[in-house]
């Protein structure tokens, strides 16, 4: 029977989810065996889930990763420079291919890694560094190479969704809803990687390149999160039929390839909206095809380490098949800044002083740049005299509506800053 031999760099939440998998190899379908020729993390004496003092055991990560013995390289560690990078970049030259989950290594030095990879005619695998359990990267990659896609969209940050999803349902606050996210473990003890939008912008980047063929340049995506999302928002967007999510996208334009990572508003009936929870979910538009949604866990020891597993599956007949399905008589393409001639409807939602006039004043504001009023709601006011107040615009262009928000500012009457959300037409 023939059997891989793997190096694996990192013991926590996913090399241990990879370890107990291994553990248990009877049970899955793999094509031969799998066996591990050494460990490697920062502390060996580190309590863990799965006992690692049977296997040998390596203080540096670069000298598993190009030991002789070592058919594969693991590398579980993360971060996107330091000891990660380096052991892959050991591992890549000494002619092993490597198997990583980790996003951020991927989305900044992937081109560089993927050059070297094919150098050393190895493959670089990473399907768990996208959506975890979710198979994307080899759906992308593989089976969609027939069609010409024209924007790839997304909830990839299970802790993101979460958060919105339970403050809605639960009337919390955003820091109650954290706080006890953290206590349940749906959310890290440092969640800025994740709120930030930081985590699902280096896998919307990394989708961004192998769909449309582009090459990766993570400075040009633009990345906001969902750290300034206040419950108002979310049950005024409600009231008028609408679910805030952070949504991660890359389009198709004429000038290149856009890519950013902000909230939206999505219609309830939209196929994204429904996403609740930790869920991660892809939906992949494509000309000649339509629309195919993925969906499902998109993080955890255990999705994680199963498609860390399928990648290893894979190398029992290595391909050196480029990383991200690149052929030399592809259409190269590049990541683009975001533009303002985007049209789109948009939830506004604001707090006016209580006074007469201070609702006229606001839509004639928008308006004065071409930004009409479809529907709005308004509360009564507070007790400080502040009357919220929601809108759902007609559609209008990006930047006719940053024009009527800086105008809206000025306005004597408004009491905070008008949070702006760009609405996501329906899609099925
Ligand atoms: N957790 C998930 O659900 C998930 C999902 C998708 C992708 N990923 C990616 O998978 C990778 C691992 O994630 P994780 O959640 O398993 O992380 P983790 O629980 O924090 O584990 C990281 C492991 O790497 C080791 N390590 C960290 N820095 C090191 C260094 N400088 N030198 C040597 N070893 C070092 C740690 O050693 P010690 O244990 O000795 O401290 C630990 O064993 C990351 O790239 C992450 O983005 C994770």
């Amino acid at each position: 029977m023939k059997k891989v031999r793997l190096g694996i760099a990192g013991l926590g939440h996913v090399g241990c989810g990879l370890i107990s998998l291994i553990e248990r190899q009877a049970e899955l379908r793999l094509p031969g065996r799998v066996e591990i020729v050494g460990v490697s993390a920062r502390s060996r004496h580190r309590a863990r889930v799965v006992d690692v003092d049977k296997y040998t055991w390596f203080d540096d990560a670069a000298t598993l990763a190009e030991h002789a013995d070592v058919d594969v390289f693991v590398e579980l560690m993360g971060g996107s420079d330091g000891p990660a990078k380096f052991a892959v970049e050991t591992a890549l030259k000494a002619g092993k291919p490597v198997v990583t989950a980790n996003k951020a290594l991927i989305a900044i030095h992937g081109q560089m890694l993927e050059a070297l990879a094919q150098e050393n005619g190895v493959d670089l695998m990473f399907e768990a560094a996208v959506a975890g359990g979710v198979p994307i990267v080899r759906v992308l990659r593989d089976s969609l190479t027939g069609v010409s896609v024209q924007r790839v969209s997304g909830i990839l940050n299970g802790t993101c969704n979460y958060l919105t999803t339970e403050m809605l349902r639960s009337g919390q606050d955003y820091d109650e809803v954290l706080e006890a996210a953290q206590r349940l473990g749906y959310a890290e003890a440092d969640p800025t990687l994740d709120v930030s939008g930081m985590d699902a912008a280096h896998k919307i980047a990394i989708l961004s390149s192998i769909a449309f063929t582009a090459d990766l340049d993570f400075d040009k995506v633009s990345v906001s999160g969902v750290e300034n999302i206040q419950l108002p928002d979310l049950v005024l967007a409600d009231r008028l039929g609408l679910r805030i999510k952070l949504i991660a996208e890359g389009i198709l334009t004429d000038a290149g390839v856009v890519c950013r990572v902000a909230t939206k508003a999505l219609p309830v009936d939209h196929a994204l909206a429904r996403i609740n929870g930790a869920e991660n979910t892809i939906r992949v538009e494509a000309d000649t095809l339509g629309a195919v949604t993925l969906t499902g866990p998109g993080a955890g020891a255990g999705p994680t380490a199963s498609a860390v597993m399928g990648d290893i599956s894979k190398l029992f007949t290595p391909t050196a098949r480029s990383a991200f399905g690149r052929a030399e008589h592809h259409l190269v393409r590049h990541f683009e800044a975001a533009q303002l001639d985007e049209r789109s409807a948009f939830f506004l939602r604001i707090k006016l002083s209580d006074k007469s006039g201070a609702l006229a004043g606001l839509t004639e504001a928008l308006a004065a740049h071409g930004v009409s009023v479809d529907k709005l709601v308004q509360d009564s006011a507070d007790e400080a005299g502040a009357s919220p107040v929601a809108i759902v615009t007609h559609t209008c262009s990006w930047r006719d509506m940053n024009q009527a928000s800086d105008r809206v500012s000025g306005l004597a009457s408004v009491i905070d800053e008008m949070r702006v959300i760009p609405i996501d037409p329906v899609a099925n």
